[in-house]
């Protein structure tokens, strides 16, 4: 395979259409998997290769129940997976309490949990508010997908002790938080950062998508002190992979002639949701080496982000419920190990 260009431009989205992610083959056989946003696109397509490559039950956190029966019966017709394995969870990313209404539904449904991949997500061309007083993009890519991967991760240690494997905690992000500058984010001293980029004078369509897409890899970056034994290596492999530019539903808010535009444009430059789901595949495969990495055309992809103050930003997606003393420790214990990477970053 040939080196995939430096910018994330035309260039790579050509590139990454002729070529594609190898298919994985890894087995999952006695594995449980969760994929959020499992009824289309990517989620969908990555459900199918697991239920393909043998995982023993599939949890599918879905917005709409019937949607995800329709993609359960889909997935049994297509590989023959029994439906009794297959688990369906509303989810609704848009509000706080459908989540801690997921995570408690999840528990009584599963003690193990070995891989999860925080797939949904969004890219509306209107600004919208969640009912949380967000804006969606951000509410759903970035604030719900953090929050679910902190509750989750009880369950993910508890099966890393249970099973002796190190569990894996997938997020899907996107190439497009390299195209953000820090000069796109111009930050005051006291201005928040979750409030500025969810403010309804600094929404750009154009932009936004990729700003909530850099800002879960702080979202990544926050939970890696929160993933490691006391001698440093992790105890859930934490990753954020890109499958690269697919076709999917995730355009589907384009006005009518754009979306004409673009599906000429995507002809040309993007992968199938299948090929894009590879890259979710083999992102829940790989070893130790992996936390704390971005996955992207089959190797560890390059990415430097700006340092923003993800301390900041932290403490204030802390929504009360996740303040409660389970979690108070790590998440203070996290702004300060951000905070000190962060001078340490202006340090050098
Ligand atoms: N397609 C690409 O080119 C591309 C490239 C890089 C990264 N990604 C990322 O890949 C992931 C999957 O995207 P996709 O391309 O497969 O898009 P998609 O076809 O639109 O699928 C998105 C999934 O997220 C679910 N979702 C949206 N809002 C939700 C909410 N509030 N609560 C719960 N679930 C919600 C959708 O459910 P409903 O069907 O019910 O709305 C759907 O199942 C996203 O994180 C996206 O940013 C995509």
């Amino acid at each position: 395979m040939t080196e995939p260009p430096a910018s994330n431009t035309f260039g790579l989205f050509r590139w990454s259409a002729l070529n594609p992610p190898a298919d994985p083959t890894t087995s999952f056989a006695g594995k449980t998997v969760l994929i959020t946003g499992a009824n289309t696109g990517l989620g969908f397509e990555a459900a199918l290769k697991f239920a393909r490559l043998g995982a023993s039950t599939l949890i599918l956190g879905v917005r709409s129940l019937q949607r995800g029966e329709t993609a359960q019966a889909e997935i049994c017709k297509q590989t023959g997976y029994s439906e009794e394995n297959i688990k369906l969870i509303a989810l609704d990313m848009g509000e706080f309490s459908s989540i801690e209404a997921f995570v408690k539904e999840l528990s009584t449904k599963t003690p193990q949990l070995d891989v999860v991949i925080l797939n949904a997500g969004v890219a509306p061309v209107e600004y919208t508010l969640s009912a949380e007083g967000y804006e969606m993009t951000l509410q759903v890519n970035v604030i719900s997908t953090a929050i679910l991967a902190v509750l989750l991760l009880p369950l993910l240690r508890g099966t890393a002790v249970k099973t002796g494997s190190l569990p894996h905690l997938v997020i899907v992000g996107s190439t497009s938080h390299l195209n953000v500058t820090p000069e796109m984010l111009p930050l005051k001293e006291d201005d928040k950062l979750l409030d500025k980029v969810s403010s309804k004078s600094f929404f750009n369509a154009n932009h936004q998508y990729a700003y909530s897409k850099l800002l879960v890899m702080y979202v990544m970056e926050g939970l890696l002190p929160l993933t490691r034994k006391p001698d440093g290596s992790p105890e859930v492999i934490v990753t954020t992979v890109c499958p690269g530019l697919c076709m999917s539903d995730l355009f589907r808010s384009f006005p009518f002639l754009t979306k004409i535009i673009w599906l000429v444009f995507m002809y040309f430059f993007s992968r199938t949701a299948e090929q894009g789901s590879r890259t979710i595949i083999s992102g829940a495969a790989l070893g130790a080496d992996a936390h704390g990495q971005f996955w992207a055309h089959d190797r560890f992809f390059r990415y430097d982000i700006p340092s923003f103050n993800c301390a900041r930003m932290i403490s204030n997606y802390v929504t009360p419920q996740a303040r409660s003393s389970s979690h108070q420790r790590p998440r203070q214990r996290s702004a300060k190990e951000n905070m000190g990477r962060i001078s340490r970053t202006h340090a050098g």
